[in-house]
């Protein structure tokens, strides 16, 4: 089954007023409705009211990086999922490593987040991943689908339907050590098939999304891959002219 390609940018920590203007200007001159994948940028959410002025009417999507489990409360420093489509997100990331380690986000948590998400109508780009000292004990797949049954328990069918997963390996994460389209294409399949445990036409519908390292130069041949969908990018989504290539290489 073909699914549409979906190329986001996740900004991380990075920006300001000046650079996101020049940087979303550029890719809003260069994001036409023509091109083929799906376009998305997650930016820090200070932005967001000027991330959704400056692409509003374009075929560009946007979202956060994270969102709370909660709806509302004293939750100091925490942003609802409401807050988020207050400002037009379409998407927010749910579970990316750097808040999984940093940020000490559990699978429960992770899961429960993803859920406050789709309670609201956004999509939530689920991420998963294994470090290195995981893949090199061999346990890739029983991490990840560690990571998968908490998201499956609590959001079913249903939910994983209107979601969206990338799988980052946290060992490219930033390191310029990309995993091979076959290493990535592998857990990939994995993934799919733990969820066709689940509901078959809900996994074959599934974007799954490739992260880590992914620049011009490898994003063709890892985007070629019959279960990589797009790519969640890092680093080169901060110059307009390499996340430009990736969205064309899609
Ligand atoms: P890099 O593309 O910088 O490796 O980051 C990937 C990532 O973490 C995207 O969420």
């Amino acid at each position: 089954m073909s699914r549409p390609t979906l190329v986001a940018g996740n900004w991380k920590m990075h920006g300001s007023l000046a650079a996101n203007l020049s940087l979303l200007t550029a890719l809003r001159a260069g994001v036409t409705p023509a091109l083929k994948p799906q376009v998305a940028v997650c930016v820090p959410t200070p932005y967001l009211a000027q991330v959704q002025s400056v692409l509003a009417g374009s075929p560009i999507a946007w979202g956060a990086q994270d969102v709370s489990e909660h709806a509302q409360g004293a939750y100091t420093g925490e942003i609802s999922a409401g807050m988020l489509q207050d400002f037009g997100c379409r998407y927010t990331l749910v579970g990316h490593s750097e808040r999984r380690a940093y940020h000490h986000e559990t699978d429960a948590q992770v899961a429960a987040k993803a859920e406050a998400a789709l309670k609201i109508g956004l999509t939530p780009i689920l991420c998963v991943g294994e470090t290195l000292e995981e893949r090199e004990a061999d346990a890739t797949t029983q991490v990840v689908t560690r990571q998968l049954d908490a998201i499956i328990a609590r959001l079913g069918a249903a939910g994983l339907s209107k979601s969206v997963i990338a799988y980052e390996p946290v060992w490219a994460i930033g390191t310029g050590k990309t995993a091979t389209p076959q290493q990535a294409q592998a857990v990939h399949a994995m993934i799919r098939a733990c969820i066709a445990q689940v509901d078959g036409t809900v996994a074959d519908r599934l974007q799954i999304l490739y992260g880590g390292s992914m620049k011009p130069a490898n994003a063709k041949e890892l985007m070629g891959q019959p279960d990589i969908d797009g790519g969640l990018i890092g680093g080169a989504a901060l110059v307009a002219t390499d996340f430009l290539a990736i969205c064309n290489n899609a």
